[in-house]
């Protein structure tokens, strides 16, 4: 008898995912699930029963998330990368890693062939099949989302149904949800339209602003190199440090922001996220380089963290583009330790204190009072140089 193809898909447990295994099969693949746990606090049991019902010959379940801290979040940390000001990434940070497992699987299993269910209008389908391609150049990709003839959620459910695919929620789902330590993207739905704003539904580890705490609240946030390293004082591993400012930013409902996107394939698109932990770690981390770094460093990191944030977006993980930025990055982070504090308080960030022992701050050359230092005598010579390139009368 002839071998069956073996084809790894990329596996949620969700709607389209198990559409996409039963479709497989159905075509005559052997198929392997594989599902990276990014922090999306799923069930390794209920997956697992869920592949073997779908008919998975086999499935792998990792959890990623320290790999995922350290390697891809804390690069894109040290970088500052935000992409149009307001996402932090979340999603396209966990492409790369997910695609990269994807092709190890592939070749410890022997298949020739891989699969995912992002639809042919995103930038995740980019992202996992640009990584597949630079690592693996001769693996084939299967995109059923971009094949089939379930064009539609209700079609997909009414597949699913026929197939006897288990599905817990049959009751309309009004949002996509793609959750991870470093954040929660939140799209479709009701947010289609721009006139309505997000259902308090729409978020999972925030409050709602009326119900965040009525106390503000201090955290202190300690970096060596540009690496989170303590919080509150303690040491902590990066995922703890992460998890935890979830949950407290969560409490003052901090880092909920509400983007039209540009999507790599030419759509705006409305997108919602939700990142507590990446947008105070971001905060302190900005605020901390403000202190140490001289001003021609830091205006050139701008620059660099505007292109890397493009480089994520853009699924380009294992580039040289990224590597030659990482070694700005590098360099421009040894001196980047020192501690902030916070003080956080209904959905603000609030930057109470900083201190660094590489803190180029002077206050004898900053005051204004008795111990002023600064030579006054100075200025108006540098000002007659400064000006005169500018003077055209
Ligand atoms: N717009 C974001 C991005 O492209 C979030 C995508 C969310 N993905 C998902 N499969 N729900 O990075």
């Amino acid at each position: 008898m002839k071998k069956k193809k073996k084809v790894i898909l990329a596996y949620s447990g969700g709607l389209d995912t198990s559409c996409c295994l039963v479709w497989l099969k159905e075509r005559g693949y052997d198929v392997v699930c594989f599902s990276a746990d990014l922090g999306s606090e799923f069930s390794p049991a209920v997956l697992r029963k869920k592949a073997k019902q779908s008919g998975a010959s086999k499935i792998y379940i990792k959890d990623l998330r320290s790999e995922f801290a350290k390697e891809y979040i804390l690069a894109s940390l040290k970088a500052g990368a935000i992409y149009q000001g307001k996402y932090l990434l979340n999603t396209a940070l966990g492409r790369p890693l997910i695609a990269k497992y994807l092709v190890e699987i592939a070749k410890k299993e022997g298949a020739g062939f891989v699969s995912h269910g992002c639809t042919a209008k995103g930038n995740d389908q980019v992202r996992l099949e640009l990584v597949v391609k630079t690592l693996n150049p001769k693996l084939k990709i299967i995109a059923p989302l971009r094949e089939w003839e379930l064009t539609s959620r209700e079609s997909e459910v009414e597949y699913a149904k026929a197939k006897k695919i288990p599905i817990e929620n049959t009751k309309k789902k009004i949002y996509s949800i793609d959750k991870n330590i470093w954040g929660t993207s939140i799209e479709a739905g009701i947010l289609e339209n721009l006139e309505n704003e997000p259902t308090e539904d729409a978020f999972i580890e925030t409050v709602s602003l009326s119900k965040a705490s009525a106390k503000p609240q201090y955290i202190s946030l300690e970096f060596a190199k540009g690496k989170p390293t303590k919080l509150n004082g303690k040491r902590c591993n990066f995922v703890k440090i992460i998890e935890r400012l979830n949950k407290i930013g969560g409490k003052h409902c901090i880092g909920r922001t509400d983007l039209i996107e540009d999507r790599m394939v030419g759509i705006k698109s409305r997108e919602v996220y939700e990142a507590p932990a990446a947008w105070i770690l971001r905060t302190a981390h900005k605020e901390l380089e403000s202190l140490v770094l001289d001003k021609e460093t830091l205006y050139f990191k701008e620059i660099i963290s505007l292109k890397y944030a493009q480089i994520v977006y853009q699924g380009l993980w294992f580039s040289r583009i990224k590597q030659s930025l990482d070694g700005f990055v590098a360099k421009s982070q040894t001196r980047v330790s020192g501690k902030i504090t916070l003080k956080l308080y209904k959905g603000n960030i609030i930057i109470a204190k900083r201190s660094s022992p590489y803190s180029l701050y002077k206050e004898s050359l900053a005051t204004y009072g008795k111990k002023d230092t600064f030579n006054r005598d100075w200025a108006k010579g540098f000002i007659d140089i400064w000006s005169m390139p500018f003077i055209e009368k």
